[in-house]
């Protein structure tokens, strides 16, 4: 039977196996899939990956802390995650081992096809500069907003990462980078953005973020990455703002295990009910 993994550490709250044999039973896909703890320091996630590999792996999907070791260990990344400078799918193949991101990708599909809010000439606020904004930056200029605006506690950091796209060929009309402060100058921004995207890891440790009201607008979105975490201070933010559609990243996570398992199995799963079923109360 073909076997496929997801890696990281801590593991046990993973829910990508509960999601890939749901894909695999809809599909009619034979395969195993299971979750792995690899140890810390170095050398522990390719040593994991080789085990894995030499038992008959076809390939992992790649959570914390191992997205950059799982570049690393790569022979051919995609864009997606060369961009990211993160992969969190592998595909083995032969001796090669293809490194892909879909967590961006993922993200835009859950705004397009799940929520009824696509990209095309919209503005666009992405707030944060870690990761998880890093990997969201190219998949969302893609599907052509008409601004997107990367704002960071730490206002260089967000600068930096727009210069790096900016070289990379993305237009620096559409993406701007700075602070947080810079909502206090409406005239240096748009006024308010159609979607607000927390992309920091604030909602893990329930901080709030300091906002203005008039950055969101109530026929918009406000999208939380975090799964799970219920009404996090930012979308409770947004919902004093009078943004009507909230979301977390439940759509975000079963979609870009959609792509995975389409890059692996070439079939695509339906994703809808899943999303349904892993959803929790934004109250
Ligand atoms: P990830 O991979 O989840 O993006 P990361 O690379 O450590 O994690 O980045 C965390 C992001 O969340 C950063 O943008 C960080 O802001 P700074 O660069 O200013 O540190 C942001 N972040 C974390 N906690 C935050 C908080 N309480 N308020 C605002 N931003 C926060």
């Amino acid at each position: 039977m073909d076997r496929y993994a997801v890696i990281g550490h801590p593991i046990g709250h993973s829910k990508s196996p509960t999601i890939h044999r749901a894909f695999a039973a809809a599909t009619g896909q034979t395969l195993s899939y299971e979750a792995i703890e690899a140890p810390l320091g170095a050398g522990q996630f390719a040593a994991t990956v080789e085990r894995f590999r030499a038992g008959g792996g076809r390939g992992v999907n790649v959570t914390l802390p191992f997205k950059l070791d799982a570049c690393a260990y790569a022979t051919d990344l995609a864009e997606s995650a060369r961009c990211a400078g993160a992969a969190n799918a592998l595909k083995f193949e032969g001796t090669r081992c293809l490194a892909e991101n879909f967590d961006g990708s993922g993200l835009v599909r859950d705004l397009s096809h799940n929520l009824g809010q696509p990209l095309a000439g919209r503005t666009v606020l992405l707030l944060g500069a870690g990761g998880a904004s890093r990997g969201a930056i190219l998949p969302l200029l893609r599907a052509q907003p008409a601004q997107l605006w990367v704002l960071n506690r730490n206002a260089a950091k967000a600068e930096a990462l727009v210069r790096e796209f900016v070289a990379l060929g993305a237009d620096a009309a559409v993406l701007h980078g700075g602070g947080f402060e810079a909502l206090a100058q409406p005239q240096r921004f748009a006024q308010s953005f159609d979607l607000v995207l927390n992309a920091t890891s604030a909602s893990l440790s329930a901080e709030a973020l300091p906002l203005p009201a008039h950055a969101f607008k109530p026929e918009g979105l406000a999208y939380d990455m975090v799964y799970g975490k219920g009404l996090t201070p930012f979308l409770r933010q947004a919902q004093q703002a009078g943004v009507r559609q909230l979301a977390d990243g439940v759509g975000m996570l079963v979609e870009q295990a959609a792509e995975a398992f389409a890059w692996w199995r070439g079939v695509r799963p339906e994703t809808s009910a899943l999303i349904q079923r892993l959803s929790v109360p934004l109250n």
